[in-house]
């Protein structure tokens, strides 16, 4: 069945106190004002992982890395492996945002192989796709989402491509606050829902997690989750607020 998801990324923000601090106040306001058939995922930088799997055990909010590196292990200096998450309990991974895409020159297909590294250590990963402004000005937005979506992902065998999250975050409504109508989200959720479709099957289309990121805060979240195919968000600033993280949630609820 396809799953509700909040996740939070973090970025590279916050000292450890307050990295410890957040992930508190987001289990207290999740524990007591409950969040039920929402996967609430929390994505904070590496050093803070085994802290926020510690707090979150026996809890319903997950834990997520923010990257992976697309080897298995050995001379990689300063890589982090999907085996180092999958052992210290960590369930998801971002792979593929448009800020590793554009400052760290990820390209589609190092992005399979990190698809691919997450998949077969246990980790989901969420793929990030989405088009800057300049595409979508020129028309080109379908065709370049596309072509991330099929360059990293296709090759995968059904059974693995079910295990997927997908994250469409337009790189323009990023960090901006400009939001994406909720017609140019739900335009572009079908139109995915619809790739997928055409590649696999109806049923895996009908189940895959398709979130909306960009510019999602407490106040336009709920226009943008009434969409029939967006499924939840992946939230940059407004993740650094445990209230405002919080609120977002309740819109799926
Ligand atoms: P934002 O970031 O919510 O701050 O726009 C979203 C993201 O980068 O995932």
């Amino acid at each position: 069945m396809r799953k509700k998801i909040v996740a939070g990324n973090w970025k590279m923000n916050k000292a450890f106190q307050e990295a410890d601090d957040l992930i508190y106040d987001i289990v207290k306001l999740v524990d007591n004002n409950g969040a039920k058939g929402v996967e609430i995922v929390i994505c904070p930088p590496f050093p803070y992982l085994e802290l926020a799997t510690d707090i979150t055990e026996n809890e319903s909010v997950f834990v997520g890395a923010q990257n992976v590196s697309n080897q298995e292990s050995g001379a990689f200096t300063g890589e982090i492996s999907a085996m180092m998450l999958n052992s210290i309990e960590v369930k998801y991974c971002i792979v593929g945002h448009s800020e590793r895409r554009k400052y760290f020159n990820e390209s589609n297909h190092l992005l399979a192989e990190k698809a691919d590294i997450c998949l077969n250590n246990g980790i989901i990963p969420i793929f990030c796709c989405g088009e800057v402004l300049e595409e979508r000005n020129n028309g080109n937005h379908f065709d370049v989402v596309k072509s991330q979506i099929v360059e990293s992902l296709f090759h995968l065998e059904p059974k693995e491509f079910k295990r997927v999250v997908i994250a469409y975050e337009p790189v323009w409504a990023i960090g901006t606050g400009v939001t994406a109508t909720t017609e140019q989200a739900q335009e572009m959720h079908a139109f995915i829902r619809k790739l997928i479709e055409e590649k696999y099957n109806k049923g895996i289309a009908n189940d895959t997690s398709i979130l909306y990121g960009g510019s999602c805060n407490p106040h336009n979240a709920k226009e943008l989750f009434a969409n029939p195919d967006v499924d939840g968000g992946l939230i940059g600033g407004a993740s650094l607020k445990a209230d405002d993280f919080y609120k977002i949630i309740e819109n799926l609820l």
